[in-house]
């Protein structure tokens, strides 16, 4: 993709990642990505805002071509997907100085191996005059690592994001208009990315709330130029509010979860009660996540391997809570051949979901009539708990 304008002096530049299906060697990739950078040209400076993942190293030096001037290169975010291509173009503009935050300098220095001497960094509120245009930063931590910060170009209304409000999605247009779909795939990327980081959020929105601007250019994903939009599924997401839904990560063995699963499924249904469950030997993993968004209960599923939970409901529930789901409420259901501690287990795994434990419902072997009596209990108890919220 050749560079696109923005507005006069402001161009789009960067990769489109159409392929690529797994990122972090984790999270699935269903629509690419894309990396971002965008070249801001003033009257007598010109900055690069980020870069691009250096397999596409090559896409972006082909985009700079005609450039014969770089005085600038502004790393938003440390993490390869952006920064991984700066030693390069340090190296093709060998008079341009690298800007970031104070945090980012060791970052970049540790893993990226650029000379800390030409590394300037740069305080919350800062401007740096390009001659007709400006360049504001404003320290945004966690979004979605410590050293993060966003760049607001009041002249042309533009606020550069990196992470923040970003999607994991390659498409053509440069805008992402009304469509829908794209804040589909910036919830996905939320829940995938920054859901960890709630209350940053919170605190970050709030901040830029204060600045005017009328377009969101993030580094993956395309341009907002309905920013409200996002800004506002944003406020959604971070926010404390809970929806009315259960969603149930299981998997079975020899069928007993899965009856159990199922029943439970119809009983909360019929009480009113959203639900999505999950089989964690086919489900993309980033659907589970963006179900855990909104959630107000879990409920996890599993037999009894070994005494323990099934190693993938154990994977599910690590990664459930590594992302700090605003959950309220936490339920248990199994089986077991002979023994199983496995709920003493997974309980032990969710230390940061604050959740209320409502229950556990495990049985030997088949599932029996006192196995779907105490179903029935839990959903009850569910149905209470979420109409009290
Ligand atoms: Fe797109 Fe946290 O890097």
């Amino acid at each position: 993709m050749k560079p696109r304008e923005i507005c006069k002096g402001v161009r789009w530049m960067g990769a489109l990642d159409w392929n690529r299906r797994l990122f972090d060697s984790l999270i699935p990739l269903p629509d690419g990505t894309s990396y971002n950078a965008y070249l801001i040209e003033g009257s007598e400076k010109t900055a690069l805002i980020d870069t691009v993942d250096p397999p596409m190293a090559e896409v972006l030096t082909r985009q700079l071509a005609d450039v014969k001037k770089i005085d600038y290169i502004i790393s938003q975010h440390a993490e390869q997907d952006h920064s991984g291509t700066i030693p390069l173009i340090m190296e093709k503009y060998s008079q341009s100085i690298l800007l970031c935050t104070p945090k980012a300098r060791d970052l970049l220095v540790d893993h990226l191996g650029i000379p800390a001497g030409r590394i300037r960094t740069v305080e919350d509120g800062e401007t740096l005059l390009l001659g007709d245009k400006t360049l504001q930063f404003i320290h945004t931590p966690w979004v979605h690592w410590p050293e993060t910060m966003v760049t607001n170009l009041p002249e042309d209304r533009i606020l550069f994001t990196c992470d923040f409000f970003g999607s994991h999605i390659a498409m053509s247009d440069l805008y992402a208009g009304d469509d829908p779909y794209i804040i589909e795939a910036a919830k996905r990327y939320y829940a995938e990315i920054m859901m960890p980081f709630r209350t940053m959020i919170q605190k970050n929105l709030k901040k830029i709330s204060e600045i005017e601007f009328d377009f969101i250019a993030p580094s993956h994903g395309p341009v907002y130029d309905h920013p409200e939009d996002i800004i506002s599924a944003y406020e959604d997401w971070a926010s404390d509010k809970v929806s009315n839904l259960a969603v149930i990560p299981y998997i079975s063995m020899h069928g007993s979860t899965e009856t159990m699963v199922n029943y439970l499924v119809s009983a909360l249904a019929e009480r009113g009660i959203t639900v999505q469950k999950f089989e964690l030997s086919t489900t993309d993993i980033g659907k589970l996540a963006m179900a855990l968004v909104d959630a107000a209960t879990i409920v996890i599923g599993t037999p009894t391997v070994h005494v323990g939970p099934h190693p993938s409901v154990f994977s599910a529930t690590h990664l459930a809570n590594a992302l700090r789901p605003k959950l309220k409420f936490a339920a248990i259901i199994g089986s077991y051949g002979w023994g199983t501690k496995a709920v003493e287990q997974i309980s032990a795994l969710i230390p940061n979901l604050k959740v209320e434990v409502l229950g556990t419902v495990m049985c030997k072997g088949l599932p029996k009539d006192e196995t779907f009596a105490a179903l029935d209990a839990l959903a009850d108890t569910i149905r209470d708990k979420h109409s009290s919220i």
